[in-house]
């Protein structure tokens, strides 16, 4: 057999770019060496990654996110006076994912592992609850956040260590795209540190995500806290990105099967003046469009402590012209805060818990086409649910 030299583009691509055999070469004088390309790596995943994305990302459809970690639950369900038991957390998560109707406005589900795994009341998996309504099961990924040493009193997200099995299962068990949460802080600097850091996690996660075919949501949140400008904002959410970026494409992570969920540039929560939905949305596609390719399919924001309302109207504002990708939803307050409230943990109460879940899917779902008008909304609505130094 004639010597044939190859160089594998990556470890994960069963691409191979190769020389020929000597004897096929047109002339020894112009034989090229082998080389690298610099070409996005196709994995096995790829085509399923890009059509996942492109489901999720569809018009007028956006994410649910109820990956609140046990002890995060816990939190929301103290709110109406219940306890942190896992019978509580599934009656909460069965509301939510059996209501009829959700699978028009809602692309999306983001699960805590409890929840992926786990099965309604009548012995109906969730994840099946969710495919009956055309709605991709999401798998929370990341470990939580914990001190980053040596920054400026910062964090760092962990998460890396044996993610390349956990992904293989979660994908086996039915779910179809990930997400990572770190986080940056105005006030603590940001740190360049923090920065690189919470970059490159987000990268090598994406990565493996994709090896293992989930499409990564890619989510570095720049946390309202603070009283900075929203001038402050912007410089940060541009440097963040574009390390964000970097990385992924050092990573040789395929854009088209990835998502994003950033944080609105808005004012810092304390600073002393708000900023109006057309302010918010014109500083944050400003920064998007900076950073971000038309490769990309989605972008899904996160709410961040802003109210429901609030939520929805920046993002109505950000669907007045065409972006080069979809601009989306996937909150978790925005979406959960009438619900609970209207629940208040009493079976008769569900049914008209599932309506105000309808109302505030389908009200985002009307800001994604940019249709959205605030009438009707309930004053709960209004209300803000930004928490100094809220932990997920
Ligand atoms: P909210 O900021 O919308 O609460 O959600 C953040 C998040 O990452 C949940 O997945």
């Amino acid at each position: 057999m004639a010597a044939t030299s190859f160089v594998k583009l990556n470890a994960s691509s069963s691409q191979w770019i190769g020389q020929r055999p000597v004897s096929q070469r047109s002339g020894s004088a112009s034989v090229c060496p082998a080389r690298r390309v610099s070409v996005v790596r196709a994995g096995s995943y790829s085509e399923e990654l890009v059509k996942t994305a492109k489901t999720i990302a569809s018009p007028g459809r956006g994410i649910l996110a109820i990956d609140e970690s046990n002890a995060t639950c816990g939190k929301r369900l103290a709110s109406i006076g219940l306890d942190n038991t896992e019978v509580n957390r599934q009656a909460y998560r069965q509301l939510l994912l059996t209501t009829p109707g959700l699978g028009e406005y809602i692309s999306g589900a983001i699960m805590f592992e409890e929840t992926l795994y786990q099965s309604t009341t009548d012995g109906k998996k969730m994840v099946d609850c969710l495919l009956e309504q055309n709605i991709v099961p999401g798998i929370k990924v990341d470990k939580g956040l914990v001190p980053l040493p040596g920054s400026n009193d910062e964090s760092w997200c962990q998460g890396l260590d044996g993610l390349a099995s956990r992904s293989a299962e979660y994908y086996n068990q039915g779910a179809r795209f990930a997400k990572w949460r770190t986080v940056v802080s105005i006030p603590c600097g940001p740190s360049a540190l923090a920065v690189k850091e919470a970059a490159w996690g987000l990268a090598r996660y994406a990565a493996i995500s994709q090896d293992n075919g989930l499409v990564p949501i890619v989510e570095p949140e720049i946390l309202l806290d603070g009283d900075h400008s929203i001038d402050r904002t912007l410089e940060v959410a541009e440097k963040v990105w574009s390390e964000v970026f970097y990385y992924l494409a050092e990573n040789n992570v395929m854009f088209e099967g990835i998502l994003l969920k950033p944080s609105m540039v808005t004012p810092g929560a304390e600073h002393k003046e708000k900023a109006s939905p057309e302010t918010v949305a014109k500083y944050t596609l400003t920064m998007l469009k900076r950073r971000v390719p038309p490769a990309v399919p989605g972008i899904m924001f996160l709410s961040g402590g802003q109210s429901e309302m609030e939520a929805t109207l920046n993002l109505n504002a950000m669907n007045q012209t065409p972006n080069p990708w979809h601009v989306s939803f996937s909150y978790a307050r925005a979406l959960q805060n009438t619900v609970l409230k209207t629940w208040q943990g009493l079976p008769e109460n569900v049914d008209a818990a599932k309506q105000s879940l309808l109302v505030r899917a389908k009200a985002n779902s009307m800001a994604q086409l940019g249709k959205y008008t605030a009438e009707g909304e309930s004053d709960d609505a209004k209300k803000g649910m930004f928490v100094k130094g809220y932990t997920y």
